[in-house]
């Protein structure tokens, strides 16, 4: 059964999509030489603002809003899953749904008017969930019905969040949100952590973020991602930075680092893979 990780925060431009893409990519690298389900990961592209990096970076085809997960939010009973699922480009154990901006703006406004609108995304993608080990949920920058289902699905939730005084506030309504997600619809919901983002090792105002960090969350503070110019250029060429700055080579079954930015993302996924008991197996 997949281990469905939510990359989750309602504050814009933190580096969602960014750990989203890296993290998915990150893991189908180093799950590739397992057989089958073991070695498969699902990328699902909850934001609507997000969907051209994710469908250029992995050369999907555009899709409408009767292939899109759109269609998996909205229609009743929803369309098979499986067909909405395309294979990403530049990693073959890569999959992704994919989403439209517009069907995904309709699905945020029509959502809150339909049956049963926090567990759609959960019931779509059960009949996949024994296909991948990981399944990556990106989420749009927003409250509201999509971020909740992309919790509702969730068993842990990965919150990206950028080392500024600005990108520390509002965390406690996202934990008030997650709070209630687990009192109402998954008892088994976790946060994995917090990730600081775009940190600048330079600047003051990024050390204090850190040690606030540390005194909010001692047992749930992740290793910083730094800002790296490796990562804006990858996302600027529609690649994963995996596919951008590849591993030379491969440290036994670790994935080898070819920048900062590479190895400090293979070293989210090395503890992702501890987490979820998959370390030994992987
Ligand atoms: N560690 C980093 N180093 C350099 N640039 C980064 C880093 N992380 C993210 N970026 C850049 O910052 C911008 C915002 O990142 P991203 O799109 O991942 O954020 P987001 O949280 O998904 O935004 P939104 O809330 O709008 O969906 C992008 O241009 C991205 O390339
Ligand atoms: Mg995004």
């Amino acid at each position: 059964m997949a281990v469905t990780i939510t990359i989750a925060n309602e504050k814009g431009g933190v580096g969602k999509t960014t750990t989203a893409v890296n993290l998915a990519a990150g893991l189908a690298l180093r799950l590739s030489h397992n057989e089958g389900a073991a070695g498969r990961v699902l990328l699902v592209d909850m934001d609507p603002q997000g969907h051209a990096l994710l469908a250029t970076a992995f050369g999907t085809p555009a899709v409408d809003s009767r292939t899109g997960l759109a269609s998996l939010l909205m229609e009743s009973p929803p369309p098979s899953v499986q067909r909405l699922i395309q294979r990403a480009e530049y990693h073959p154990n890569l999959f992704v749904i994919p989403s439209s901006r517009p069907s995904m703006v309709e699905a945020a406004r029509l959502l809150p008017t339909l049956m049963a609108n926090e567990t759609r995304l959960n019931r779509a993608l059960a009949p996949v969930a024994d296909q991948f080990a990981f399944i990556v949920i990106d989420t749009p920058p927003t409250t509201g019905d999509l971020l909740v289902n992309a919790l509702v699905a969730a068993d842990l939730v990965l919150i990206p969040v950028e080392t500024s005084y600005l990108g520390v506030s509002g965390l406690r309504e996202l934990q008030k949100t997650i709070d209630l997600v687990r009192l109402h619809f998954r008892p088994t919901i976790e946060i994995l952590g917090y990730l600081p983002t775009l940190t600048e090792e330079q600047r003051s105002e990024a050390q204090e973020i850190l040690v606030e960090l540390k005194k909010r969350y001692p047992d749930l503070l992740l290793p910083a991602i730094h800002k790296s110019s490796d990562l804006a250029y990858a996302h600027s060429s529609h690649m994963d930075v995996f596919t951008y700055r590849p591993p030379r080579s491969r440290r036994g079954d670790q994935i080898a680092s070819s920048s900062r930015a590479t190895q400090e993302y293979a070293d989210l996924v090395e503890r992702i893979l501890v987490r979820a008991g998959l370390a030994d197996t992987a």
